[in-house]
């Protein structure tokens, strides 16, 4: 019986396989990245490329774990709500005042250490940032004019 069950779910877990998730990233134009824009100073764009970009840009890197389902799936809806919350490699498309409330936002939710996500940074160590990164970030989008002017 047990070794029926056990067969039974390798199965499962063998057809599931078959079911990958979307990788293809749409063509993005270079010039409407938020680097690109903004020009932060190398150490918050390194900040951001370590930190945000794999769920918040189309630039994701896909370690090996992204092909094994079920955790893809996981994974990939992270990614596919990351970017629809806030995408930095289409963020020329935002209108003045969406751009100004997700600056907002990002300040915020690092501030807050909500991002980058707490799952995130169980398997990448090297996204996780110290006070001192968090308050150079925090500074430097406070520090962008139309932002400063809000308040
Ligand atoms: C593992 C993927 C992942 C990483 C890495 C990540 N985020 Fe997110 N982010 C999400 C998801 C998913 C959401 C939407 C759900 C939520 O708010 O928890 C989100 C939401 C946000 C929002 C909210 C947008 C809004 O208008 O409410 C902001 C801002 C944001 N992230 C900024 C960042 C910043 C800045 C970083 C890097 C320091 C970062 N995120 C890293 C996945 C990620």
């Amino acid at each position: 019986m047990m070794k029926k069950i056990g067969l039974a779910l390798i199965a499962v877990l063998v057809i599931i396989q078959f079911f990958g998730i979307d990788k293809e990233t749409p063509m993005s134009d270079p010039k409407s990245d938020f680097i690109a824009i903004h020009t932060p100073p190398t150490s918050v764009a390194n900040m951001l490329k370590t930190s945000c970009y794999d769920c918040h840009s189309y630039e994701t890197k896909y370690p090996w774990y992204t092909n094994v389902a079920p955790l893809s799936w996981w994974i990939g809806h992270h990614i596919e709500e990351g970017r629809e919350e806030l995408n930095l490699s289409e963020w020329s498309k935002y209108p003045q005042a969406k751009a100004l409330h997700k600056l907002e936002e990002m300040y915020e939710e690092v501030e807050h250490d909500e991002m980058p996500l707490s799952s995130y940074l169980w398997v990448h160590s090297e996204a996780a940032l110290t006070d001192e990164q968090k308050e150079e970030m925090v500074a430097w989008i406070k520090s962008i004019p139309s932002v400063e002017d809000e308040h």
